[in-house]
């Protein structure tokens, strides 16, 4: 028997809305064609935009209330010269994109488009610094030129540009997976160099800097240690606010990691459990965190997540562009069923990556945009951005497919209107689920409104196309019913569910 007991009074926590963030990187067809076509007078003159940023773009992500979006990598980030992002278009040089294809960079999507883009999406930037190949100078003058309001080079350099007040940005990354494609560095040689560059990256005015350290990739707990050990504050205030966090959910091996539409049911339940490996990384390091910050001043920012197959046949391998069917949203919503559960620890999250790359919302050709399964799942979650999460308790019926998984997986909070929204996932490729809701604290008298809304579709495979672009989508949801004390939920098979109550 599935069963699920929701302490309707208990919550103290808010689910911090950044977890519904983005993260978008000059990879591929993300930033040119995705977002911007103002260095493409032949697209800016049939797709309609504002100062070169598509429109159909602006009003889908607003839609879902995105709340951040992080930029510009990603690997892309530690080779990036910000200052070559600057200024009059046709003087800014030309780099060779080395991580992504080998492609020629023009830089004319840089700083000023990106905080244009911020504020068109009505969202926050967070800007990840270069530490792998810049200079602790170069990040200092980037946090100088973006947020500071006197007299200064870079402040006035931000003028000569053409934007006169500072932009005030709060989040930002002090390099990006530098035991990787940031640097190949050891934890203690990150660890040291993390607190220079942050000593340098300076709070102006009233803009207090989150400064986020690269953090660990998937299991790496001996990461997590040394970073958390090497900034401590020394009585003080710890020496970062935030610690990342990547894993991408891969159902094969990295050489061979399977197809994003074409997969069988048994990579669907391997897509699946890795899928919920999500929560013991962040259990983990959580715990190895609460040993040295037990209050929880330092945020977990697991700033790179989504599932990660092998890219659309006949495209460009190194612009990793994948389709995205029913089983992404379904990824999507045990994360962020894990996330919302994890609200004391995780501060943020951003998905990779927002358009046309890996596990995209969002897919363009040419004028052309989609709106895949996962826009859908984020769309279907936004209620629980900033509303209080409530305590969960969940016995769900398993499947063993290698291992033993469960079939739902839920998380619930009350918003500010305080209205309840239970949110569920059921991975059962063939079956309906069962479930019973006992709602402690709150009167589940007939008169209680229940509402929901539903995102399925017959096959697992299904996806969104150019030529039908509603196949998968949100419906309303009536599979429930009051059993005394007790809320009876039909689910569908895989299938998302979010109700609303009150
Ligand atoms: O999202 C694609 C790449 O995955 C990012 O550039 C990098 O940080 C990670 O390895």
């Amino acid at each position: 028997m599935n069963r699920i007991i929701i302490k309707a009074q208990d919550g103290t926590t808010r689910i911090s809305r950044h977890i519904y963030g983005h993260f978008s990187e000059h990879l591929g067809r993300c930033i040119y064609g995705g977002y911007w076509v103002g260095n493409d007078p032949e697209a800016a003159a049939v797709i309609p935009n504002i100062r070169g940023i598509r429109n159909d773009v602006i009003a889908a992500l607003r839609r879902i209330n995105i709340p951040n979006l992080r930029w510009p990598g990603g690997c892309f980030a530690d080779e990036y010269h910000w200052k070559d992002g600057i200024g009059p278009m046709e003087e800014r040089p030309r780099m060779i994109n080395t991580h992504w294809g080998g492609v020629t960079e023009d830089n004319s999507f840089g700083t000023h488009e990106f905080l244009d883009l911020c504020e068109l999406l009505d969202c926050e930037p967070y800007i990840c610094g270069n530490v792998g190949s810049g200079s602790v100078q170069e990040l200092s003058q980037w946090v100088e030129y973006c947020n500071f309001d006197g007299v200064s080079p870079m402040a006035d350099l931000r003028r000569k540009n053409g934007q006169a007040g500072p932009w005030g940005v709060h989040f930002w990354g002090i390099g990006n997976e530098s035991w990787g494609c940031g640097g190949n560095m050891t934890a203690e040689f990150y660890a040291d160099n993390y607190r220079r560059y942050a000593v340098y990256a300076r709070d102006y005015g009233n803009s207090k800097l989150y400064k986020i350290a690269c953090g660990p990739s998937g299991s790496d707990y001996d990461w997590t240690r040394v970073l958390m050990e090497k900034t401590q504050g020394c009585g003080g205030p710890p020496l970062l606010n935030g610690l990342s966090l990547h894993y991408y959910t891969v159902p094969g091996e990295w050489s061979c990691k399977g197809s994003a539409t074409e997969f069988n049911e048994a990579q669907w339940y391997v897509t699946m459990r890795k899928a919920y490996v999500t929560d013991e990384l962040i259990r983990k390091h959580g715990a190895i965190m609460d040993e040295y910050d037990p209050n929880h001043r330092v945020g977990l920012v697991m700033d790179e997540w989504g599932t990660w197959y092998d890219v659309e046949p006949g495209t460009n391998p190194g612009f990793l562009y994948q389709q995205n069917s029913l089983r992404d949203a379904l990824v999507a919503g045990i994360h962020f069923n894990i996330f919302n559960n994890h609200a004391e620890r995780l501060f943020m999250a951003n998905i990779a990556q927002t358009i046309n790359v890996l596990q995209s919302v969002i897919l363009t050709e040419g004028a052309k945009m989609i709106l895949t399964p996962t826009y859908h799942a984020f769309d279907m979650y936004k209620v629980h951005q900033d509303a209080v999460k409530l305590p969960v308790y969940v016995e769900s019926e398993t499947v063993n497919r290698g291992s033993e998984m469960p079939l739902i997986s839920a998380s619930a909070s009350r918003d500010e209107r305080n209205k309840l929204h239970l949110s569920l996932t059921n991975i059962d490729s063939g079956s309906e689920q069962e479930l019973r809701v006992e709602l402690r604290g709150l009167d589940l008298s007939p008169s209680v409104k229940i509402s929901g809304t539903v995102i399925g579709s017959e096959h697992i495979q299904d996806c969104n196309t150019f030529d039908d672009d509603a196949k998968v989508g949100i419906k309303n949801f009536t599979g429930t019913s009051l059993d005394g004390a007790a809320l009876w939920v039909s689910l569908p098979p895989h299938s998302l569910v979010t109700l609303e109550l009150g």
